[in-house]
């Protein structure tokens, strides 16, 4: 009996999760959240990543930066499920995606929030119907909880209020931040950036930085920001990735990019027109 009780106690102590906690189980030890290993992808017969190592540690920003065309959205449409690799293994929190069955894959896409590139609000939703969309799609809370929960990350984004207004009256950055709302009100444990800067101007830009980094310090999300934009590359980044032709060149934090020869590294970071890049 006694045991029973206690067994009974053990399990419930290893199943409990709390809002902001990673997902029930084993947060490793160190192991990366998201896990690209010697991933292959091809579109028809053209490489767009090839053979690309790429890992996302806990609880931190990564930026991955490049130009245009070599390959950043499609890592992130790799991660978020949309599409399989040609070759290589993807794991998030340890589990290897491409093995899990579709339930359990449906399990793990739940962790991952994502904010595209432009935000992909519905116009014809005002900001509370967006943000709760996800909640009546996806959970059983009542009303009144998903209120409650709107209202609480409106607020802590810096959007009290704005609850009636449509997407279409509001400025680019705060559209931004009302996708970065909705995406998070499914607490989840990555969150995935797009160029996020794009279409803003530079104050806007430094304002959805430091919206990242809330992200980071004050929900304990882990990010993946994917950018070609310098500035805030080197001030969200706690670690930058340079991909160029479809493989990172080159990672560490930003000081560590800054001091590192690599000509093509070099030339992105310096904007140079010259060069092997
Ligand atoms: N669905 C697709 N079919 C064919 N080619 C694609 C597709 N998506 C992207 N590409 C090509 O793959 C390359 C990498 O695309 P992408 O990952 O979107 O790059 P980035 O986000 O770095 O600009 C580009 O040359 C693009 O034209
Ligand atoms: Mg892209």
């Amino acid at each position: 009996m006694t045991q029973q009780t206690m067994t009974q106690h053990s399990s419930d102590d290893s199943l409990s999760t709390g809002p902001g906690q990673p997902d029930r189980g084993e947060p490793a030890d160190g192991a990366p959240m998201v896990w690209m290993d010697h991933v292959t992808m091809r579109y028809g017969e053209r490489v767009v990543l090839d053979d690309l190592e790429l890992t996302v540690p806990r609880g931190k920003v990564t930026v991955v930066m490049g130009g245009s065309g070599h390959g950043k959205s499609t890592i992130l449409k790799l991660i978020v499920g949309f599409m399989a690799p040609a070759a290589g293994r993807i794991l998030i929190d340890g589990q290897n995606v491409l093995e899990l069955s579709e339930v359990e894959r449906l399990e793990v896409q739940k962790k991952i929030g994502m904010s595209f590139q432009y935000s992909a609000l519905f116009d014809s939703m005002s900001v509370y119907e967006n943000c709760a969309f996800p909640l009546r799609e996806h959970t059983r809370l009542r009303e009144g909880e998903i209120r409650e929960r709107v209202r609480d990350i409106l607020n802590r984004l810096g959007l009290p209020g704005s609850e009636d207004e449509m997407p279409s009256e509001l400025s680019g950055g705060m559209r931004k931040r009302v996708g970065v709302a909705r995406a998070i009100m499914m607490q989840p444990t990555i969150m995935l950036f797009d160029e996020p800067e794009s279409g803003l101007d530079p104050i806007t830009t430094t304002a959805i930085g430091k919206l990242i980094m809330e992200m980071r310090d004050n929900f304990h999300i882990t990010c993946l920001v994917i950018s070609h934009n310098l500035a805030s590359t080197m001030m969200v980044g706690d670690k930058v990735c340079m991909l160029y032709k479809g493989r990172i060149i080159a990672e560490g934090t930003p000081d560590e990019l800054r001091g590192n020869p690599d000509p093509v590294l070099q030339q992105f970071l310096h904007g140079r027109a010259e060069g092997p890049y």
